[in-house]
């Protein structure tokens, strides 16, 4: 049996604080020592400098982390613990891919959609501020993943996209360099989302993030951990009026730290009027119960960073050894980046006879409307709702036959019992026959 690729990359931006333990490490861990998986977790150091620009900080966050993970037990002769800045095929990768991801579909990326938007809402040029690392962002993500062929990757929801994107570049990429079936270059990654690991919230109520400046960092020392527990806010109820444990940030803490057991005394304590100080030493106390022996292991290990630096390049070593190069090796050659003293075989010559394409069909209906479908065969792949003129459908096709789709689009609903995958393969299809006549 093969082992199931699973990777997940962390941007060394911050200091890791309990939102990242509770909602990453912990589970991720847990995971690597599933029987029959393969681990990759990896140090984003490129991805951090699409947002910070301050080398010092760049530095001190990936050793924090490395350490972080290291402390809460990950072993590196277990899993694949590596600085993406260490394996030169991922930015390789990177242009490869970047050559076939379309612009539209990066176009669409939330987190450039939501600088645009900001942009346009403060009156500015749409692009003001935005350096093309934000926009390349999914490109070198997709990257981190194909490069192994990772089968699942864990991540919050707000990276679904991103591996939506992943799948839709792999796409492309085994249709426009294919080898007969079943021996395509990539497979299509998988995100998982982990629905019963709750995000975290912090210190407001919100979710615990470093954008909201509401984290308790991970390893802070005994005292300051106790000062930060002490400053969550609570509502005015005084000793021996009963509390809600719903939406109480501090319920849902000690939570994510206790047992089942526990957790049900907690909540008899607030039915039965707790006072909010006795809470938070409870709170307190649970968290650092688990954290202490973790942190100081972190001190010793931050203490030696020397070591750490050794760590993560044997990882890099080993796994470009066993993975990386070979895969960029044959990654080249598919695309033509190669030997010249080989012969030189046409493509048409190695590939298998393409099944028909999928056409566009635009129509009005009699409600006045314009509408328009993708169909293969007999087969509807998609279809439109109403537009109120051809115009305005007829960009929306423009869009799609660039290949720029996502299957929670509100204007396009995927025929029944049609696979998204399906939809992404024939528009992949449509794009290539497009470049093949450029
Ligand atoms: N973009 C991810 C985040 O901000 C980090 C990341 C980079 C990642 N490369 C990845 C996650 C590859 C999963 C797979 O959370």
């Amino acid at each position: 049996m093969t082992a199931t690729r699973v990777l997940t990359g962390i941007t060394t931006s911050g200091t890791p604080h309990l939102g990242n333990y509770v909602g990453a490490i912990r589970p991720a861990l847990a995971a690597s020592r599933r029987p029959g998986v393969e681990s990759f977790y990896f140090l984003a150091d490129y991805h951090a400098l699409v947002k910070v620009t301050e080398p010092a900080r760049v530095q001190r966050s990936t050793l924090e982390i490395a350490a972080a993970w290291l402390a809460c037990g990950l072993d590196p002769q277990q899993v694949w613990f590596y600085r993406q800045s260490d394996i030169p095929e991922i930015p390789e990768l990177t242009w490869l891919l970047t050559c076939i991801a379309g612009k539209g579909l990066l176009n669409r990326a939330h987190a450039y959609k939501a600088a645009v938007d900001r942009n346009r809402s403060e009156g500015e040029d749409d692009d003001a501020g935005i350096n093309a690392g934000l926009f390349m962002y999914p490109v070198l993500m997709a990257a981190d993943i194909l490069l192994f062929n990772a089968n699942q990757v864990p991540v919050g929801r707000d990276q679904v996209q991103h591996i939506e994107m992943a799948r839709d570049f792999a796409q492309r990429f085994n249709h426009l360099y294919g080898e007969p079936v079943g021996k395509e270059h990539f497979v299509l990654p998988e995100a998982v989302i982990e629905e019963q690991v709750a995000t975290l919230p912090g210190l407001d109520g919100r979710k615990m993030s470093k954008s909201y400046d509401n984290t308790i960092p991970l390893f802070a020392p005994r005292e300051q951990l106790k000062k930060l527990i002490f400053s969550i806010v609570t509502d005015s109820r005084t000793p021996g009026e009963p509390k809600d444990t719903e939406g109480s940030a501090l319920f849902q803490l000690y939570q994510a730290f206790a047992g089942a057991d526990e957790t049900a005394a907690m909540r008899q304590s607030f039915a039965d009027g707790i006072g909010w100080g006795d809470a938070k030493q409870k709170l307190f106390e649970r968290i650092d119960a688990e954290v202490a022996p973790l942190r100081e292991r972190y001190e010793a290990l931050v203490a030696h960073p020397d070591r750490i630096e050794e760590q993560l390049r044997d990882g890099a070593r080993r796994l470009r050894e066993r993975y990386a190069t070979s895969r960029l090796q044959a990654l080249r050659e598919a695309v033509g980046l190669r030997d010249l003293g080989t012969r030189i075989q046409a493509a048409t010559a190695t590939k298998a006879p393409s099944a028909p394409l999928a056409v566009f069909k635009q129509y009005r209906e009699a409600d006045g409307k314009f509408y328009f479908k993708l169909v293969e065969g007999e087969r509807v792949l998609l279809q439109s709702i109403g537009f109120d003129s051809p115009k305005d459908a007829g960009a929306r096709v423009g869009v799609l036959k660039r290949g720029a789709f996502d299957a929670t689009d509100a204007d396009v609903r995927i025929g029944d019992g049609v696979a998204p995958e399906a939809v992404h393969a024939a528009l992949a299809a449509l794009v290539a026959a497009e470049a093949d006549k450029a």
